[in-house]
């Protein structure tokens, strides 16, 4: 289950500058999509129906296509996105304990995001650097042959106090 987290509050004027830059072109639900993601972090829920009226569309159908695409979210996020690979390769060089350790250092399950914002812990099939297993990223980093330590390092130096 997805834990959610006080989010700073969703600047709605905003939100609504932007739908209104794509009213009544029902092809761009995408884009539209994409830029308040961009500006906001994710789709906040109250965006739905004023997207649906903007573009002519009904709410489920908005709700329907920002739910299918894996890359639009619609729940706030960290600010730092840690991604524990469980490939294969990872998985036989003790991927499983990595990501245990990790949800320790964080205090948060896969899919969730700390109570400040400042991770969401997330899996990942395969981050394609086999040769460096176990693997994570943090955003767009890599850490590879990680280990206890590492892991130690990576979170005592990253986390804010
Ligand atoms: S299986 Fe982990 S990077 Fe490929």
């Amino acid at each position: 289950m997805e834990k959610q987290n006080k989010a700073p509050a969703v600047n709605m004027k905003q939100v609504e500058k932007i739908i209104t830059g794509y009213k009544g072109q029902k092809w761009a639900l995408i884009p539209l999509a994409q830029e308040i993601q961009e500006k906001i972090g994710y789709i906040p829920p109250e965006a739905i129906p004023r997207i649906a009226g903007s573009l002519g569309l009904f709410p489920s159908q908005v709700q329907g296509v920002v739910s299918f695409y894996s890359q639009l979210y619609t729940h706030p996020r960290g600010r730092n996105i840690v991604s524990v690979c469980r490939g294969t390769a990872c998985h036989v060089r003790g991927g499983k304990s990595i990501l245990k350790l990790v949800k320790q250092h964080l205090g948060v399950d896969e899919g969730q995001t700390t109570e400040d914002m400042e991770y969401t812990l997330e899996t990942v099939a395969c981050l394609g650097v086999c040769a460096l297993a176990p693997n994570m990223m943090i955003n767009k980093d890599t850490h590879g042959n990680l280990n206890p330590k590492k892991i130690s390092r990576i979170f005592g130096r990253n986390k804010k106090e």
